[in-house]
């Protein structure tokens, strides 16, 4: 089936018209923003944080609002991105020390959680918390920049991320991070996905709502 959500990853945007990009991509289709927030220290690369997602909302933008954090500690940020208008708030286990810890504060804070798993890190982290998960997250790339090719492995472990929130009866979103294009999209909604991330796949020349309309109509054929 094709329910699955779309989340134009907005780390591929023209940050100088950031705005317009975001209206263009939601009039086009989008379902969710997605909100790379990188730190230079979790991962090697710098990007935005919760001042423009606050400008986002301003702006006049409604859609969910997806912060996925490489940043640690993450405490700190969850707080900023909760008081900027966040919808989903995801983190990565191995930056912070207390996972679930970090998960209560982003259900405390009215937003959906998350988990997000690194090419190599083991889906065992969702097994205790799986209860406040909300959304877990896999990372087909290793995190940090966009354009990257898919990795493979991924779609075996969508499989089995898959397999544990049916088993479990769990109401968590499988979200896919990194490499989705239109000549993928359909074998990983195969293994069970239902929330695709695509930043380079869709925000590129000619940057129009036309343009990202027909990538986005041809992800959901
Ligand atoms: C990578 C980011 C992704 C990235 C995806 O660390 O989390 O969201 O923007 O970009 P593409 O779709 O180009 O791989
Ligand atoms: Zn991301």
């Amino acid at each position: 089936d094709k329910d699955y959500l779309i989340a134009p990853s907005i780390l591929s945007a023209n940050f100088a018209k950031l705005g317009e990009e975001v209206d263009n991509m939601l009039e086009a289709g989008a379902d969710v923003v997605h909100f790379d927030v990188m730190d230079n220290h979790y991962v090697p690369n710098l990007t935005i944080g919760p001042m423009v997602c606050k400008a986002l909302r301003d702006h006049g933008v409604t859609a969910p609002i997806d912060v996925h954090l490489m940043v640690s500690p993450v405490d700190a940020a969850i707080n900023d991105f909760i008081d900027a208008g966040a919808s989903y708030i995801t983190f990565h286990p191995e930056a912070t020390n207390h996972i679930d810890r970090s998960l209560q504060l982003i259900k405390n804070g009215g937003c959906k959680a998350g988990l997000v798993f690194n090419p190599a890190t083991s889906l065992d982290y969702a097994h205790f918390v799986k209860d406040k998960l909300d959304i877990i997250l896999l990372m087909s790339v290793n995190p940090g920049f966009g354009g990257q090719s898919f990795i493979p492995a991924t779609l075996e472990k969508a499989r089995e991320a898959r397999k544990f929130i049916d088993d479990n009866n769990l109401d968590c979103r499988l979200e896919i991070d990194g490499g989705v294009k239109v000549d993928n999209i359909k074998e990983v909604a195969e293994a069970g996905v239902d929330m695709m991330v695509a930043g380079s796949a869709i925000l590129k020349e000619p940057r129009t709502k036309e343009a990202y309309k027909v990538t986005i109509d041809a992800m959901r054929e």
